[in-house]
């Protein structure tokens, strides 16, 4: 009996999916079809899957053409499935076209003609393309529109600054249609906007983004008003309109899953978190109390909201700008630092110790796939990894489509409620900062 395999996501399923299976059929007796599962297409940075496995699954079953349908979940286990199923075919789309001929060696690998004009890509593409607008008021774009192309339904289409000038060159330097000077008329062709610029411009650009009806992203913190950040997420959720920040480690599953497994008490009671950040590694050109919101929402995912006493000391240079920051937020029975330098050698990184263990997450903790654990009693490290492509912006806007499309205004990654506790401890941090 001649066995032959063939793999795909098999996304909306079309015709090309159809032919090519039956072409793999006719090759053999068996055939066995792999299906992605979703966390390996996000994995890999296919983060624009639309149907879920079972559903995609399921179309293949009733093609009726394959004998055996399994799940390919990770990177290399087409190898593993051929010496498991004693394959004797490996059948793949043309697109593929030399990629898997070291496989040649266990079976033999077969490009079957892809079939013209269609594609998943093409099919999700005909629906609905949410045009951004970026809100700048310098010329970098720090990697959003690369970011963009990698989440589905989305297009950065225009960019909008003070500056004509400013924004003529951000408009040829990243291709987009248009760029402008009229904030109005800029809101009229957006559907998202991305408001990147400094305070005070910041907080009222976005309002005039949520009165119109646009969904926003924002640079956080939005307002150290929570009373203003209230009555915005408001005003948000009666337009029914999403308003997210950008604090990227939310975003993040390695992160979620670090609070997640704190919460599951993995490391017992929280005693301490500490956490550093370099500025200069921070990326993103961003402001001082841009940094510091990412320690402060770290700490405050990590232990909650019920911070008792804040206190921050800072130390400025000669023009009086601040080069080092530590805030302490102290809790009932636990205590967080935050420790922010800038043109410093600040090694940046997260540790939470708790009296059952701790984590540590090194490096660049706001952007990471990674973190280590090591529980009391246990002389191993835990190592969990997860796939972090890009500058993570991606994570958010596909959080932002999810949103969109289950027409939910609230982003359960930060809730409205998480985000004005972050804007009181932020404005008590900077009444007290003497830099
Ligand atoms: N395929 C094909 N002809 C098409 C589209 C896909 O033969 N027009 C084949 C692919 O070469 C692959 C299998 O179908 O071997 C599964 O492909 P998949 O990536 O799931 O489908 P695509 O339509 O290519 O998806 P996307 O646009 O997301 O890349």
């Amino acid at each position: 009996m001649k066995k032959v395999i063939t793999y795909g996501t098999f996304d909306l399923f079309h015709q090309g999916h159809y032919n090519i299976i039956k072409h793999a059929r006719e090759l053999g007796d068996y055939l066995i079809v792999g299906v992605t599962s979703e966390s390996y297409d996000i994995e890999r940075g296919k983060l624009n899957v639309r149907d879920s496995l079972a559903q995609r699954m399921e179309n293949v079953r009733k093609t009726g053409l394959a004998d055996e349908i399994i799940v390919e979940e990770y990177q290399g286990q087409k190898l593993n499935d051929i010496i498991k199923y004693n394959v004797d075919i490996l059948a793949l789309g043309s697109d593929w076209r030399g990629k898997f001929d070291y496989l040649n060696k266990y079976c033999e690998v077969r490009y079957l003609q892809r079939t013209k004009n269609i594609s998943s890509t093409m099919l999700r593409s005909a629906g609905t393309i949410y045009r951004v607008g970026i809100v700048t008021e310098d010329g970098e774009d720090h990697g959003i529109v690369w970011e963009s192309k990698h989440v589905s339904g989305i297009h950065v289409d225009s960019v909008f600054s003070r500056d004509e000038e400013t924004a003529r060159s951000f408009c040829e330097k990243y291709e987009l249609n248009s760029y402008w000077n009229d904030y109005d008329r800029f809101l009229e062709q957006a559907d998202i906007v991305y408001v990147k610029c400094p305070a005070p411009e910041k907080l009222e650009y976005v309002d005039r983004a949520v009165r119109e009806g646009k969904y926003v992203i924002s640079d956080s913190p939005i307002s150290e008003d929570s009373g203003v950040l209230r009555e915005l997420f408001h005003r948000a959720e009666e337009r029914r309109v999403v308003l997210v920040e950008k604090i990227m480690p939310v975003y993040l599953r390695a992160f979620n899953q670090l609070v997640w497994l704190i919460h599951c008490n993995l490391i017992g009671r929280v005693i301490s978190v500490k956490c550093s950040i370099s500025r200069d590694v921070f990326g993103g050109g961003n402001s001082f109390d841009e940094t510091v919101v990412h320690g402060v929402c770290a700490v405050m995912k990590i232990m909650g909201q019920s911070c008792g006493d804040v206190s921050c000391n800072a130390v400025s240079d000669d023009r009086g700008e601040p080069v080092y920051k530590v805030i302490t937020m102290k809790y009932p029975r636990a205590l967080a630092t935050i420790e922010i330098g800038s043109g410093l050698d600040v090694e940046s990184g997260l540790t939470i110790l708790g009296d059952g263990g701790r984590i540590h997450v090194p490096g660049d903790w706001w952007n990471t796939g990674y973190f280590e654990a090591k529980l009391r009693g246990n002389e191993f490290l835990k190592r969990y990894s997860f796939n972090f492509e890009g500058n993570g912006f991606r994570y958010l806007l596909q959080e932002l489509m999810i949103m969109i499309r289950d027409v939910r205004t609230e982003c359960t990654r930060l809730f409205y409620e998480e985000s004005e506790a972050l804007a009181d401890v932020m404005k008590i941090i900077n009444s007290q900062s003497d830099g």
